[in-house]
């Protein structure tokens, strides 16, 4: 992984292939590279650290051929180096080929490619397929169907996951794409078709892009295109327009998508919102679910599964859902869900949350849910990911793409629909019209409320400058604002690189109260309910231990003075948007904090936007 780009028209390849690594910049990498075909031969120019690094040493020895591909990577195999970095050549000269995943069986593959005599210059699994494709393609008969007969026969004998762009010097004209288990998108525009691992690549270039399915490969020749299984049957292309979002990943005046997306959010939620309630006024309709209510409305138990942030707002959804809704939930890391033998108790649904709909750990866990033949509902932002298409229903968070490689308008769509949910499947059981609408209206209200807090941005970057020396962080909460604990403290750590953890407020003095310190501040999430006394205790244990405490909290929740060093004040609301609202604050907080100590919050070192492998 990271991101790949591959072009083949009727211009210079040279140029779509840069800008399409810079418009997949954001999903986090450390080195680039590029590969053109050019008649006998492939020019190859890799660099590490930044795409600008790559397009100045392009810039020297510019190409004009037609046909290239083009990848970041995101370390897996192999230390950030130039012979690890992509693309790679297969030993005889024959192939160039780019790669997201693992292979996981490389060692066994490698070593029977050395007993062939063929020699590596990496330490890559991706360098090691490349020739294994190679290989088969020295054992055929030469041939109009050669190129893609070898990639046939190599792929198969490959475990792991991978997107893979491959070109052949025979082949002036063929571009060959395959996927399974790492995104793959084919752009087809009048002038050029390309295969990326996101649209967002060929935006502005290529009118309409069909995302391919596991175990299809892609073949571009020429004008042509088609898609087939692994075994050579065509297989059907559905092609969506792209136009759509080109605008949407413009940063406009802003100075990195993080602040954008985080000023977006009012928008956003409205488009999460917009037309999902019953005419009556007191429940959501969610258009995924349609077919499913029987199924929902005898439920005995929920399992959300997904990764960082997205699992955060899986807990929130647990305190709401299990509030309004009186279903038990589980929210498992999709990682530990994937390998863990959870009993089958009763009728289980399992909801996997994915921003990007691409996260490998979510996939396998939908995937070993359907094994076990359980309802699976997704809830991701990505159109046709492959969360949308493999889940049983679902619902689109629709924020637009999500840029920034701190999830931030994600977060809060998410756990917006989660309330959204808890609020459907408790109107199905013992939740009054009453307090249904009560809901409907909070979260009506939402967009709103979220502007007038990202409106005190100010008072947060003041905060953000006197507590920015601190290396280590507690945030703390209780109930549905614990979640938000986790998720402040995750975006802190990783844009600003400081030591941040998150605690239910009461563990505190299960342990982490060993670490309060004057140098060490902990942010109090204080809830609205009468819960917040006892984080006011918890607020007090810090200051007598001279712990600078910052609090988080409701207008209308007093707070006495020797508890606190500074206060952010949320207006009062009601209990289902409390999180989100909570959440904003710490993200300005996390944002600020980053950018006061130089860094570019967009690309935090070592993270990846979508994290294709396990
Ligand atoms: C944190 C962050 C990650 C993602 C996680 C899951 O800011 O972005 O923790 O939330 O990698 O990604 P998705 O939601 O795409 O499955």
């Amino acid at each position: 992984m990271c991101g790949i780009v591959g072009y083949l028209g009727k211009g210079y390849a040279q140029a779509p292939l840069i800008d399409g690594l810079r418009r997949l910049e954001y999903r986090g990498y450390d080195s680039a590279g590029v590969a053109f075909h050019e008649g006998n031969e492939f020019s190859l120019a890799r660099e590490t650290g930044r795409v600008k690094n790559l397009a100045d040493s392009v810039q020297k020895n510019s190409s004009s051929s037609s046909l290239g591909i083009a990848h970041t990577r995101w370390a897996t195999h192999g230390a950030v180096t130039v012979s690890n970095t992509h693309p790679h050549m297969s030993q005889d000269g024959k192939f160039v080929m780019v790669h997201n995943g693992v292979i996981e069986n490389y060692g066994i593959l490698k070593k029977f490619l050395v007993s062939k005599g063929i020699k590596f210059s990496s330490e890559t699994d991706s360098e090691v397929l490349c020739n294994l494709i190679a290989y088969h393609y020295s054992e055929l008969p030469t041939g109009e169907d050669r190129f893609i007969d070898a990639v046939r026969l190599a792929l198969p004998q490959s475990r792991g996951a991978y997107g893979i762009v491959i070109l052949c010097v025979d082949y002036s004209d063929t571009m060959i794409g395959a996927r399974r288990g790492s995104p793959l998108v084919v752009g087809l525009g009048e002038e050029a078709n390309f295969i990326a691992s996101d649209a967002s690549a060929f935006v502005g270039r290529a009118k309409e892009a069909v995302f391919l399915n596991d175990g299809e490969l892609s073949i571009i020749s020429g004008k042509n295109f088609r898609i087939t299984t692994m075994e050579g049957e065509e297989a059907k292309a559905v092609a969506h327009p792209v136009e759509q979002i080109s605008e949407e990943v413009e940063l406009g005046d802003f100075d990195s998508y993080m602040e954008k997306e985080i000023f977006e959010q009012p928008t956003a939620l409205e488009n999460t919102l917009r037309g999902r309630f019953g005419d009556d006024g007191t429940t959501a309709k969610l258009g995924g679910l349609e077919g499913h209510e029987d199924e929902l409305r005898n439920l005995d138990r929920i399992i959300f599964v997904a990764c960082g942030t997205a699992r955060h707002a899986c807990m929130v959804g647990e305190y709401l859902i299990e509030r309004l809704a009186r279903v038990p939930v589980e929210v498992e890391h999709a990682s530990e869900f994937r390998y863990r033998n959870s009993p089958k108790a009763g009728k289980s649904l399992v909801i996997a949350v994915s921003q990007s709909g691409e996260t490998l750990d979510t996939l396998e866990a939908v995937r070993e849910a359907k094994t076990k033949g359980l309802l699976t509902l997704g809830i991701t932002n990505v159109v046709g990911s492959s969360l949308a298409r493999e889940t049983d229903g679902g619902v689109y968070q629709r924020v637009g793409p999500e840029i920034g490689v701190a999830s931030t308008k994600a977060f809060s769509s998410q756990a917006c629909l989660c309330a959204m949910l808890g609020l459907a499947l408790g109107r199905m059981r013992d939740l009054s019209p009453t307090d249904g609408q009560a809901i409907v209206q909070a979260l009506n209200d939402l967009p709103d409320l979220v502007t007038k807090v990202l409106q005190q941005g100010e008072q947060i970057r003041e905060l953000a400058i006197k507590y920015s020396k601190a290396e280590h962080l507690l945030f703390l909460g209780r109930q549905s604002l614990y979640p938000v604990a986790l998720e402040g403290a995750l975006k802190l750590k990783e844009i600003s690189y400081a030591h941040a953890e998150g605690y239910p407020a009461a563990e505190l003095k299960h342990g982490p109260i060993a670490l309060i310190n004057p140098d060490c501040p902990s942010v109090f999430i204080v809830e609205g309910s009468s819960l917040s006394s006892k984080t006011i205790a918890n607020m007090q244990e810090v200051k007598a231990r001279k712990g600078p405490v910052l609090a988080i909290a409701p207008d209308n929740v007093e707070i006495p003075e020797e508890a606190v060093d500074d206060i952010f004040r949320l207006p009062v609301v009601h209990e289902v948007i409390r999180p989100i609202l909570a959440n904003l604050p710490l993200q300005l907080f996390a944002y600020h904090f980053a950018r006061l100590r130089g860094l570019d919050v967009d690309k935090p070192r070592n993270l990846a936007k979508s994290v294709t492998v396990e």
